[in-house]
């Protein structure tokens, strides 16, 4: 198993390209279930979530080709209308198959995820979505098992924001028989960037980015080419590590236009920030103020650049109050913070995190994705050495990370 170690105390300075985004790749990949013709994609990240949804499609008979961030996926021949337990165990994105399968093939078996560490996340919206639309649906063995001859358009009402049930949805409702509106739905940027790939083949939705969305069901797609998006959280993570370091960094291909709410706290934390077109410069020349915040679907604060700020309220001046509203679970990096010397304390799905002078090196493991991110920054700050174990989590999400960050000056290697 994979760690890294960290000597901290370096502040963080140069350039740094931001890679697609994980969170739009994935629907978009399973987008190319929608059409037998060749979906070429631009901008895919080299990530291990990637790579299981790559082995998920290519089992169910998907041809694709990459080279380097180019992949092109043809699902002309699909064999084999199964994402089993075993991959959507390690990846519940592995969920969003269910709606292209049932729309273009009539049928899908596909493994309940369970549980996982930062809550039980259930799938029932997905389900009743697609059971709104006229799939009949059984649970058996731990599988879904969805049938219908056509969709049909509907009015599905989330009672929940949920970004893989809209995404589910959507990518569902662009071949059904005729209209369907979502309500409630998902305004993330991922899902926009669906959308328009979606569009490019042949769909017609309309609001996207909204939390209506109005798709009229079309008989076919055909092939497309889209760019991924840039990856506002993994943006995010670095502007957080920076200012906890301290230093002067650029962000190239980001974009700065959909993380308003993330670029707001940090200035609020005394970073100074400069956008110009898809670069943004952050400068931090002292040690950050406490920032409050409370998590809540888009465009509000995003719950996953919620661990990466407790990292760096842990030794900000001041203290913070920090609200998770959408995982009744997602505070597993506060233990492992308390063993740098992080004064945190929980109450339900609060924690107020008291600001210490300095944080000290130790072994600490990673239990989730971003709270893999979160022990990072906490490593480049803290005196001495600190040791993330149980890396493999951070390589589902973050592109080359530790080259990355040592190419900003961090001291930081991977230990085999
Ligand atoms: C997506 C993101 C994830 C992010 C999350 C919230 C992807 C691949 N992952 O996850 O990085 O943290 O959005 O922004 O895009 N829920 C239900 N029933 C359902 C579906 C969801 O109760 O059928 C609940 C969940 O348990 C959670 C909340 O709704 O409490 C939001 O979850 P959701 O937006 O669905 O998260 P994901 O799409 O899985």
């Amino acid at each position: 198993m994979h760690k890294l170690a960290i000597q901290g105390g370096n502040r963080l300075n140069g350039e740094v390209r931001i890679s697609g985004a994980k969170n739009a790749a994935l629907p978009i990949l399973c987008a190319s279930l929608l059409t037998r013709e060749s979906l070429r994609l631009d901008n895919v990240p080299e990530l291990n979530d990637v790579g299981t949804m790559r082995k998920l499609l290519q089992q169910m008979g998907v041809k694709i080709e990459q080279s380097g961030g180019q992949v092109v996926l043809s699902a002309a021949n699909i064999d084999k209308l199964e994402a089993p337990y075993d991959m959507v165990k390690t990846m519940r994105a592995a969920i969003l198959v269910l709606g292209p399968l049932v729309t273009r093939f009539g049928e899908a078996l596909v493994s309940l995820p369970g549980g996982c560490a930062i809550g039980s996340r259930p799938v029932d919206l997905h389900i009743r979505g697609l059971q709104a639309m006229g799939a009949e649906i059984h649970i058996e063995h731990g599988y879904i098992h969805a049938r219908a001859k056509r969709l049909k358009g509907t009015r599905i009402f989330f009672d929940l924001v949920s970004v893989t049930g809209t995404e589910n949805l959507m990518m569902a409702a662009v071949l059904a028989d005729g209209v369907t509106v979502l309500e409630n739905a998902a305004r993330e940027p991922e899902v926009v960037d669906l959308a328009q790939c979606l569009i490019a083949m042949g769909a017609r939705i309309e609001g996207a980015g909204s939390d209506t969305i109005s798709i009229t069901g079309v008989e076919k797609l055909h092939g497309a080419s889209h760019r991924i998006m840039p990856d506002r959280i993994e943006s995010g993570t670095f502007l957080v590590a920076a200012t906890a370091a301290g230093g002067d960094i650029t962000l190239t291909d980001a974009r700065a236009d959909i993380l308003d709410n993330v670029l707001e706290k940090l200035h609020e934390a005394g970073a100074v920030i400069q956008v110009a077109g898809s670069t943004i410069n952050l400068k931090m020349n002292r040690r950050p103020r406490a920032v409050n915040l409370r998590t809540a679907p888009y465009p509000a604060f995003p719950t996953d650049m919620q661990a990466q700020f407790m990292a760096m309220n842990t030794m900000a001046e001041g203290t913070a109050m920090v609200v998770e509203t959408i995982f009744e679970n997602r505070f597993m990096h506060v233990q492992e913070l308390r063993r740098l010397g992080a004064q945190i304390d929980i109450e339900g799905n609060t924690a107020v995190i008291k600001g210490c002078a300095q944080l000290e090196g130790a072994t600490i493991m990673a239990t989730d994705l971003r709270a893999s991110a979160c022990l990072v920054i906490a490593g480049l700050v803290a005196q001495g050495e600190t040791v993330v174990d149980r890396i493999y989590h951070l390589d589902r999400g973050y592109e080359h990370i530790e080259a990355k960050l040592s190419a900003l000056g961090a001291r930081i290697r991977r230990m085999k």
